[in-house]
């Protein structure tokens, strides 16, 4: 039992050393998703921590293997959604993304890790129907 703490104790200790970079590239204000006021605060309070380049890092994003989870989330979102260069994808990338989130927002994200630690990132029945209710209204 004692042995087994000491191998854990070493083996994270050992990543530790393996710290993975968290970015926050800069990017044009110009760019960044153009919203009705009360649908772009929602997905900063609920959608920004990963899909933009303005996520705010914990103190625990820099503690593996924790760091390495939070890496890995934020360049998957942004590379499939990035909100703060919305505005550079092309009228089509919108549409098809714009569909990916009329269905994400009604279940799937925030992601459930991420809400056990971000409560204040839950989304309430009327935020995501307001969400829905823009996407169909702006095609
Ligand atoms: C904790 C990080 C995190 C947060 C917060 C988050 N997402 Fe995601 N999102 C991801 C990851 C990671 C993926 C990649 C697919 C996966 O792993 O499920 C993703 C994928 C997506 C996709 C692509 C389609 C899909 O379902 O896979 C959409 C659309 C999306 N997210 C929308 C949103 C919206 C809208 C919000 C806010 C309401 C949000 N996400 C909040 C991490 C996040």
């Amino acid at each position: 039992m004692r042995n087994t703490l000491i191998i854990m104790l070493v083996i994270f200790i050992a990543m530790q050393f393996f710290q993975v970079e968290h970015t926050n590239p800069k990017t044009d204000v110009a760019l960044e998703i153009q919203a009705p006021q009360e649908v772009k605060t929602i997905l900063k309070k609920s959608c920004f921590d990963c899909h933009s380049n303005e996520v705010k890092y914990p103190w625990y994003a820099n503690i593996a293997p924790v760091s390495w989870m939070i890496s890995r989330h934020v360049n998957n979102a942004r590379s499939l959604v990035n909100f703060s260069t919305w505005e550079s994808y092309t009228q089509e990338e919108k549409d098809k993304k714009l569909k990916e989130i009329f269905r994400a927002v009604y279940a799937a994200m925030p992601l459930p890790s991420y809400l056990s630690v971000h409560d204040e990132a839950q989304l309430s029945k009327e935020e995501r129907t307001l969400v829905r209710e823009w996407i169909g209204y702006s095609k």
